[in-house]
């Protein structure tokens, strides 16, 4: 195995935060005292009132609670900003590369965010928003989306980000979920060539949606738009009127800081609500630890600010930590495939972090691309999402980083608020598609099914069994839902839903999602969501969703779809239904394969047995398993023979 190790770079070892020995120590103490060691860590926020406790939880139902820092005050804002003007006013907070390459990036200072958050909070206050309410931000990747989240967090207004990606009628659902009566949204978005009516999409929202009033609509491409008098207003109409100057409201730790929706196995998309101090203790003390981050490097987290990675690691901790933190408008794959490593060149980034789809839709393009450009200035590669295959992995350190950059493999979720399992890269020794080992606070446990501990080198179920601080706090309107959702499954432990395998040397090696939600291009998609949009077709009797093997996406969408009787199976009904759930859920949904079944394989009680339509779609048809217990083993054939390859 020794091939697949590639030991801590000696360079690295030494300058780094954190070697391998400190990585031992600081995590051994990080479980045995982690009041003492948190508390430590917190100083390195900026509190209004010091907090004098660290954490405070259980995750057994009779007192199930997770707070942190419960008696300190903080704003979020403040630590963002503020408190690096004294001595970094004049230091680049966001490097902006537009969407076109032949445009000018934007470069802004701690000072010009400031201000730009400052005003953008009062243009919140003048419009009503209190301390508490909730702000649906629907935006493209423009600082003006950063400076959004940072006016909410100032105020102590809680942001709830869609991404720019999802469709009307999901913007509608989330709005309606956290009953927000404000969005943040702009005329258009651009990504690769292409315009995206925002705008537009959050005029079709309302009309499921009335409980929205007002549009804040920030002007980014000029392209015409609808306004309605009385509900929408100009962002920057509205920022003349209003001073630059905003005081920070004192929130207490555990007082919300943004809600963000995510999939799980059943139909409604969850609100994770993420905490103030725990949570921006979480994104700071990740960035700076796992990034070695060091103020004055560039770096580059090539994430959509719509998803998690986005808040954690392209505004909240790298800001936090005074940072300069690059936010890219477009697509690695336009104007051509070179794009990505053409823009470390431009901005001499020196720590990027991406996913491993985008690696591979780039590596089929070939080397040259990459090789045409420098990337002299890189010095840290990250990856997040999903598991990274060892084939990439190995294009990204070989190819991109010519053999001098480490790659941390980070595996975390929505839920984890920032990197739970991650190699450091001054600490650990790397094993090509493997996050390898837990964060400080960070207590993985892999059990059976039963819920039985599993010791050494095994695989199992992944649960972490003590609570750390940037642990979401609940879903929002929904705490039964909460604890029902990963606490139940293994009692007194909080569950991942990820499957994993421990090795011999202790790293762990996550194998995927082992509920019914899939990853497509690293983003979460729940089987039961897709399902719930087929079926509001007309034609559609009845649908059940799998991942499949997808050689760029890492899974696709596979749908087996049962019409109404009388309605004809075509090549047309295909791609209406294709398009009838991007118009419902967005184009990150619609299906790869769709296959028109006369019938799924149930149970006699009436159940899907999904373990033999995921083995279908992934082609595994000599190995179905015992489908006597099937109400009808004959659809099983007819499934097989009408495969979609
Ligand atoms: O299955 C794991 C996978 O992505 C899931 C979390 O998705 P989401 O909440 O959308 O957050 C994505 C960004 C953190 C996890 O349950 N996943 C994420 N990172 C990794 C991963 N699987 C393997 N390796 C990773 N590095």
């Amino acid at each position: 195995m020794s091939d697949n190790l590639y030991p801590v770079p000696e360079a690295w070892a030494r300058h780094a935060r954190v070697d391998a020995a400190a990585y031992e120590r600081l995590h051994a103490q990080s479980l045995s005292d982690p009041d003492g060691f948190w508390l430590e860590q917190a100083r390195r926020l900026d509190w209004i009132v010091p907090p004098q406790t660290a954490g405070d939880w259980s995750f057994d139902e009779a007192d199930f609670r997770i707070r942190w820092f419960a008696d300190g005050k903080l704003n979020v804002a403040a630590n963002c900003l503020d408190r690096h003007l004294a001595s970094g006013g004049g230091e680049t907070a966001i490097l902006w590369e537009p969407d076109d390459p032949k445009e000018e990036a934007r470069r802004i200072t701690y000072l010009e965010l400031y201000e730009a958050v400052c005003r953008f909070a009062n243009v919140l206050k003048a419009e009503g928003v209190k301390k508490g309410d909730r702000v649906t931000v629907y935006m493209p990747m423009i600082p003006e989306a950063a400076v959004a989240l940072l006016a909410c967090a100032r105020i102590g207004a809680i942001h709830s980000v869609v991404f720019g990606g999802f469709s009307p009628e999901a913007l509608a659902g989330r709005i309606v979920d956290c009953e927000s009566r404000i969005v943040i949204t702009a005329d258009e978005g651009r990504r690769g060539g292409k315009r995206v009516p925002l705008k537009a999409n959050v005029d079709a929202a309302q009309k499921h949606a009335p409980v929205l009033e007002k549009v804040i609509v920030v002007k980014a491409t000029g392209g015409e738009v609808a306004m309605q008098p009385g509900r929408d207003l100009w962002y920057h109409e509205a920022a003349a009127k209003v001073s630059a100057d905003c005081p920070a409201e004192p929130m207490d730790a555990e007082d919300p800081l943004f809600i963000l929706y995510t999939s799980g196995s059943t139909g409604k998309p969850k609100g994770v609500l993420h905490s103030s101090g725990g949570y921006l203790l979480w994104a700071a003390y990740t960035h700076e630890v796992v990034f070695d981050y060091r103020p004055g490097q560039v770096y580059w987290c090539a994430a959509d600010i719509g998803w998690v990675t986005g808040h954690s690691y392209i505004v909240y901790g790298p800001l936090a930590n005074g940072g300069t933190t690059l936010m890219f408008e477009g697509v690695p794959t336009w104007p051509d495939a070179g794009r990505m490593w053409q823009v470390v060149d431009r901005h001499q980034v020196e720590i990027l972090y991406t996913a491993p789809t985008a690696l591979r839709a780039l590596m089929k393009e070939g080397d040259s691309y990459v090789t045409s450009t420098s990337r002299k200035s890189l010095k840290l590669l990250g990856s997040v999402g999903e598991p990274i295959n060892p084939e990439a992995w190995r294009w990204y350190h070989d190819v991109v980083g010519e053999g001098r950059c480490p790659i941390v493999d980070t595996w975390w979720q929505t839920e984890t608020g920032g990197h739970m399992i991650t190699p450091l890269p001054g600490a650990t020794a790397l094993k090509p598609g493997s996050a390898s080992m837990p964060f400080f606070g960070i207590e993985p446990q892999l059990v059976d099914g039963d819920g039985a501990l599993l010791e050494g080198a095994t695989e199992g179920n992944l649960v972490i069994a003590r609570s750390w601080p940037g642990q979401m706090r609940t879903v929002w309107g929904d705490h039964e839902r909460f604890f029902q959702t990963y606490f139940t499954t293994y009692r007194g432990k909080y569950f991942t839903g990820d499957g994993c395998r421990r090795d011999a040397d202790g790293y762990y090696w996550i194998t995927g999602r082992v509920d019914d939600v899939i990853n497509v291009s690293g983003h979460r998609m729940g089987t039961a969501e897709v399902e719930s949009a087929l079926v509001l077709h007309d034609k559609v009797a009845e649908a059940a969703v799998v991942g499949m093997p997808h050689d760029i996406k890492g899974q696709g969408i596979y749908a087996y779809v049962t019409l109404n009787a009388g309605e004809e199976a075509s090549e047309a009904l295909r791609k209406a239904l294709r398009d009838w759930v991007r118009t419902e859920i967005g184009p990150i949904a619609t299906p790869d394969a769709i296959q028109f079944a006369p019938g799924l394989p149930k149970t006699r009680s009436g159940k899907i047995m999904r373990r033999i339509l995921r083995k279908i779609a992934e082609g595994d048809v000599s190995s179905l398993g015992d489908t006597s217990t099937l109400a009808d083993p004959s659809v099983v054939d007819d499934l097989v023979a009408n495969r979609i390859s």
